[in-house]
């Protein structure tokens, strides 16, 4: 199949999209697809250094924001666009709008910086210009922000980003909200407060909306 698409999961820690992603990665091979899954920070050696930086290592907002740029980047040349080009599906476990979420909403770093930083990422000004690159669907794990902490204090050790107080998922969350609200087509909203049934049958109907499914009666 030549049909390939980028499929991002978004949402904040403990919305609960993680256990979805390998169900949707087997559907979707089951009709024919073939996928890459794969997930930011990380999915190249390199980014999942950075990765590995960025959940435990302390550092200030605009180092944080470098390097998850950084391993976007690496990320986007090495693993998205030749799983793209060779035309696969590529279900990607977090992209840039976490960015603005996370960076910007919740740690409050200027929105106008990090559009630049993510076409001096994406673009290398000048130097590759093909990989300024967009998603084509992104499934919004949307969650309250209370919902979402107590399911993380039932989880593992917390990183840097889970050990956040809840008023730092509150701003992700809006950040997520605003994200959604300028990309409207391409965002869609998975209510995943409802039981985990009920949210894998949203996810598929929206995939299969889209074409990459077929639809279940
Ligand atoms: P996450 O995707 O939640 O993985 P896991 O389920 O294994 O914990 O963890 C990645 C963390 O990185 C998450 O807390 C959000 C954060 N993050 C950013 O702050 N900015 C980004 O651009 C990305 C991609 C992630």
């Amino acid at each position: 199949m030549t049909n390939g698409a980028f499929i991002t999961f978004e949402g904040i820690d403990g919305a609960g999209k993680s256990s979805h992603i390998d169900a949707l990665a087997q559907a979707l091979r089951a009709a024919g697809h073939t996928v890459t899954l794969t997930r930011e920070p990380g999915g190249t050696p390199l980014a999942e250094k950075l990765r590995e930086m960025l959940l435990h290592d302390s550092m200030d907002a605009l180092t944080e924001a470098l390097l998850v740029f950084a391993a976007r980047r690496d990320h986007l040349r090495c693993v998205i666009e030749p799983a793209l080009a060779r035309g696969e599906v590529v279900l990607c476990d977090r992209f840039t709008d976490a960015t603005f979420a996370y960076q910007g909403a919740g740690r409050g770093f200027d929105l106008e910086v990090l559009s630049y930083m993510e076409r001096l990422a994406q673009t290398g000004v000048g130097l590759q210009p093909d990989l300024m690159r967009s998603p084509d669907l992104t499934l919004w794990f949307d969650v309250p922000p209370e919902v979402a902490a107590q399911r993380l204090s039932a989880a593992r050790a917390p990183d840097r980003f889970e050990s956040q107080p809840v008023e730092f998922f509150t701003r992700v969350a809006r950040g997520y909200a605003d994200r959604a609200a300028g990309a409207p087509q391409r965002f869609a909203r998975i209510d995943s407060s409802q039981p985990r049934e009920q949210v894998a049958a949203q996810l598929r109907a929206v995939v299969a909306a889209r074409g990459w499914l077929a639809q279940t009666p």
